[in-house]
């Protein structure tokens, strides 16, 4: 009876034992597993962030790149749009009949889309032919803001270009790039496009002159 009793006990204490080694074991297993979770966690969090501030990065790069061409774009516009006169009241009478041989006049709207997309064009337009020589004076006029002067000049819808040849209008025909717009102007003014023959002659040209434009023409008529 005593035996069987001790040995009975004796039992009980390996059960105990073994069970509270088997829940320290699993205790010490979840609390290692949960910290290399945690571990796993922030260097995920971390890599995130990593990436996070690399694109971050990049976004400051293109915004520097981004402002550097757009502020090269707007000195090379606010310098083409010094040399395009704004006609108003008082001096379109003076710079269309009056002082020069040869404006293009550019009848806007503010608020008109296809004028706000042609003043660029036409600024670096009379950028060009201003640093090629050509006597060519290139105005606007905010054909709302001064409309008797506007309709004087024969300006009804917008964009407008009209081409003054000693004070007398002409319409104009050429096209609505930069490119379009300096070669019918070179034309009306006598002082068309310069012909280079061969890749040679256009090498020494373009050598000498950085500003022009170069047009490749299959048949050309003056
Ligand atoms: C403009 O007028 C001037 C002076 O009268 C004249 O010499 C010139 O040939 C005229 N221009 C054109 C294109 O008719």
């Amino acid at each position: 009876m005593f035996t069987k009793m001790t040995k009975s006990k004796h039992t009980f204490k390996i059960i105990t034992f073994s069970l509270t080694l088997l829940i320290l074991l699993g205790l010490i297993t979840s609390i290692i597993a949960s910290e290399s979770s945690v571990a796993d966690d922030n260097n995920e969090e971390d890599d995130v962030k990593d990436f996070e501030e690399l694109l971050a990065l990049d976004e400051e790069e293109e915004a520097a790149e981004d402002s550097q061409v757009k502020s090269a774009e707007a000195e090379v516009l606010t310098k083409a749009q010094r040399i395009v006169p704004e006609l108003n009241m008082e001096n379109y009478k003076r710079v269309v009949f009056e002082g020069n041989e040869f404006v293009l006049v550019l009848g806007y709207a503010p608020w008109c889309f296809r004028s706000a997309e042609l003043m660029p064009r036409f600024a670096e337009a009379a950028n060009v032919l201003n640093k090629m020589g050509n006597p060519i004076v290139l105005a606007k006029i905010d054909a709302e803001r001064h409309p008797k002067a506007a309709s004087v000049l024969g300006i009804s819808g917008f964009p407008t270009l009209l081409l003054f040849v000693n004070g007398s209008s002409q319409a104009y025909t050429g096209g609505f790039s930069t490119e379009e717009m300096v070669l019918w102007a070179r034309k009306k003014t006598g002082m068309p496009v310069i012909r280079l023959n061969s890749v040679p002659e256009a090498e020494d040209f373009l050598s000498k002159n950085r500003m022009f434009i170069i047009g490749l023409f299959e048949k050309f008529e003056v």
